[in-house]
């Protein structure tokens, strides 16, 4: 992950963390839509930020390359350890399920990162994957906003299709898919229900089992 990248999160951590206390119907709406694809047993989320799904999720581990985001993940209970997705410093079949939210579409190297999640998940072990659809009105406001930033060189904002194709080349399983942020942007009004499927919801999680 490039320095600056790094130095964007550590440095507005509080700022990125309080976006979720603004915007109270959209956080609930992707907790809900999470809930429903979590398993039990040992887990890790891969760019876990400040915990913000990790700890309501009770997810055990959250691994992320920036220090002071880490900080408050560990504050709000979630065992962390620095570093990048596309490097785990885990051994192979070391968790029962793999989380990914928010952070496919920032990462330098997306499939290797996704890869490096099959990897050290247990056979019929989940993948986890939530992201805004880029064929939304989400993915398109977001993927406009992430353009004009500085800190973005190349954001890659991915359609589930596109996901569903990189799942079967790693030979993962898809086993399910749902959506919410049926609201257009920039914000929602009332919390959502999650709804089956893709195709017409902002924020997706797909579901995977390694074979
Ligand atoms: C948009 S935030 C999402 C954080 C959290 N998952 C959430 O939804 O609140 C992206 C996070 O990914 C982390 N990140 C960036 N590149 C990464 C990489 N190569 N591997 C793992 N995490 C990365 C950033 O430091 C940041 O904390």
């Amino acid at each position: 992950m490039s320095e600056e990248k790094v130095e964007y999160y550590d440095q507005n951590w509080r700022e990125y963390d309080e976006w979720y206390d603004r915007h109270p119907a959209i956080y609930q709406s992707e907790l809900n839509v999470l809930k429903k694809t979590i398993p039990s047993g040992a887990g890790l989320e891969i760019g876990v930020g400040t915990g913000r799904f990790a700890s309501p999720l009770s997810v055990e581990f959250g691994l992320d390359p920036s220090f002071n985001m880490l900080k408050l993940s560990e504050q709000r209970g979630v065992t962390v350890i620095r570093g990048v997705g596309e490097n785990l410093p885990f051994k192979n079949e070391s968790f029962n399920f793999t989380l990914i939210v928010l952070t496919i579409w920032l990462v330098d190297n997306p499939l290797r990162v996704l890869k490096e999640a099959a990897r050290v998940l247990k056979k019929r072990g989940a993948l986890i994957l939530g992201l805004l659809d880029r064929e939304s009105s989400w993915g398109k406001f977001y993927e406009r906003k992430a353009a004009k930033s500085p800190f973005y060189k190349c954001p890659h904002f991915f359609s589930p299709k596109e996901i569903l194709q990189i799942f079967r080349d790693i030979s993962m399983e898809f086993k399910a898919a749902f959506q919410t942020l049926l609201q257009p942007p920039p914000d929602v009004k009332y919390e959502e229900e999650p709804m089956r499927g893709y195709g017409q919801g902002g924020f997706v999680v797909l579901k995977a089992i390694k074979k």
